[in-house]
């Protein structure tokens, strides 16, 4: 499978960083031939980054399920696709517990993206507690069962697994917990979608950068990488997806 590079912006970027999304989009073309590569930008840079960069993949972070109506400050998946976005994720940890986001609104989400033709990644991650107390598989495997749709498939979806306590932290846990996290996920998908199961991305998101990214990227299931603080600028995201070029 090729390897799929996206980069999370979170609440970081203003106009003043247009050249740095464009720095990044030319870069990634250099490696386009064997690796897919996206960058999750905020909403409010979505439309000037696409009119600029029509050839690059430019996302969202997250939409509402609804595609119009009474949600101030929302952003629906119709908006994000109208901007020029070709994705968005969803369901990211930071929106989970910050904005007590369910399992369902996050199938409700996927769904709404899904209808408008926009790819979608759906995040999972236990948090350090839960992987203290012997969790972190059933909390992993039980967000996947609830938060992705019935009708995925892999043209259109992928999920990241990011364990919270490596989100921007420097931390990564080992490569045995990815392997099996990762193998775990797999089955599941296999399980319920079939053949098909085997073509959905999963990548690995938390604290990966130029240093680690061989290391992760090596390991069975990796499909890939979500990575927030060393996409900012392109000098960071170039060795992940110079990494990734080279496990293929
Ligand atoms: P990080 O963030 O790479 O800064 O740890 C990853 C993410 O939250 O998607």
């Amino acid at each position: 499978m090729r390897k799929y590079i996206v980069g999370n912006w979170k609440m970081n970027g203003t106009s003043a960083d247009l050249k740095e999304i464009e720095a990044i989009a030319t870069m990634s073309t250099s490696y386009a031939v064997s690796v897919d590569s996206a960058l999750c930008i905020p909403a409010t840079l979505i439309d000037r980054a696409t009119s600029r960069l029509p050839e690059f993949n430019l996302g969202g972070q997250d939409c509402h399920m609804n595609v119009s109506g009474a949600h101030t400050g929302c952003v629906s998946a119709v908006m994000l696709s109208d901007a020029g976005a070709t994705l968005t994720l969803v369901g990211h940890s930071e929106r989970r517990a910050g904005q007590n986001e369910s399992d369902a609104d996050i199938r409700g989400k996927a769904t709404a993206a899904q209808v408008v033709g926009l790819k979608v990644i759906i995040c999972v991650g236990e948090t350090l507690e839960e992987r203290d107390a012997g969790q972190a598989l059933d909390i992993v495997l039980g967000q996947v069962e609830k938060s992705v749709p019935d009708n995925a498939a892999s043209d259109w979806l992928s999920i990241a697994y990011e364990p919270v306590w490596a989100i921007g932290t420097g931390r990564i846990p080992d490569d045995s917990d990815v392997a099996e996290m990762h193998g775990a996920i797999r089955e599941q998908l296999v399980g319920r979608f079939g053949a098909d199961g085997n073509n959905i991305s999963i990548l690995y998101g938390g604290s990966m950068n130029g240093e680690n990214a061989a290391m992760l990227l090596a390991i069975p299931n990796v499909d890939g990488g979500l990575i927030g603080g060393a996409s900012l600028t392109a000098a960071k995201f170039e060795p992940i997806l110079a990494a990734a070029a080279k496990s293929c």
